[in-house]
């Protein structure tokens, strides 16, 4: 039986949720906060998932309407600061992904307080992606043990990025088909899994049924059953 160790999940459909009910797209990524915090519990919950690592912000954007990124920024600063009570509650560990110096200094201050208050928990680690890009972190990755007498291998390479476990069931929502630049390294493995279910509407139910049907696939990883 599989187990999925590691969970990524691209966390699409937000603004397709508030349009369809009249509502302004920024009232879809307010929801989805709340759907975070659900699918982070279940995960946390659960003793076989070790890492979650989820899509909040991609390198790309940052080409949405400024008002919309500020809300986002705002959002992601207000969800840090009223979640730490759970995150120490649930034994998780924060760890971010992503190239956090093009943010804010007081939202950089944030983030960095909830890493320093949960570097103890040893339960699950919930990594969120902000202003994460994959090409950007291999080439950041690169980038840094070029600065090294080391040379680039397979491990060494793993070792420089930001996320280092590979991925073994990654799910999107919201219909569309594609990676969007997420954890193309850490994937190249994964299992994917696209569903219609738009992020807000997205729970832990819904995910149970995702990791049962996981733990059945054969994978050979190349090799031969
Ligand atoms: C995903 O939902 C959240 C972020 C990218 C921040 P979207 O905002 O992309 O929602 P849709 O895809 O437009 O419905
Ligand atoms: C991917 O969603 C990024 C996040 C979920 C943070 P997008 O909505 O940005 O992806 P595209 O533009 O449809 O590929
Ligand atoms: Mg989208």
């Amino acid at each position: 039986m599989n187990i999925a160790k590691h969970i990524a999940i691209i966390m699409d459909g937000n603004g397709r949720w508030a349009e369809a009910r009249g509502e302004k797209r920024v009232k879809g990524h307010e929801v989805g906060a709340d759907v975070v915090r659900d699918i982070t519990t279940y995960c946390s919950n659960h003793p076989q998932i070790e890492r979650l690592t989820l899509y909040a912000f991609s390198t790309e954007n940052w080409k949405r309407p400024r008002l919309e990124v500020e809300f986002l920024m705002k959002l992601l600063d207000r969800y840090l600061k009223n979640e730490l009570p759970k995150y120490l509650e649930n034994n998780v560990r924060f760890e971010p992904i992503g190239d956090l110096s093009a943010f804010s200094a007081s939202l950089q201050k944030t983030i960095q307080h909830v890493v320093d208050k949960t570097a103890h928990c040893n339960g699950l680690v919930q990594s969120l992606a902000l202003n994460y890009g994959a090409q950007d972190e291999l080439v950041r990755a690169i980038n840094k043990i070029k600065r090294t007498s080391e040379t680039i291998t397979p491990e060494t390479l793993s070792n420089a990025l930001d996320c280092k476990q590979d991925v073994d069931l990654l799910i999107r929502t919201g219909g569309d088909k594609r990676l969007s630049n997420f954890l193309l390294w850490q994937a190249a493995y994964a299992e994917l899994c696209f569903v219609d279910t738009l992020w807000p509407d997205f729970t832990p139910n819904e995910l149970e049924g995702i990791i049962a049907n996981f733990s059945k696939i054969e994978r050979r990883f190349g090799g031969l059953k």
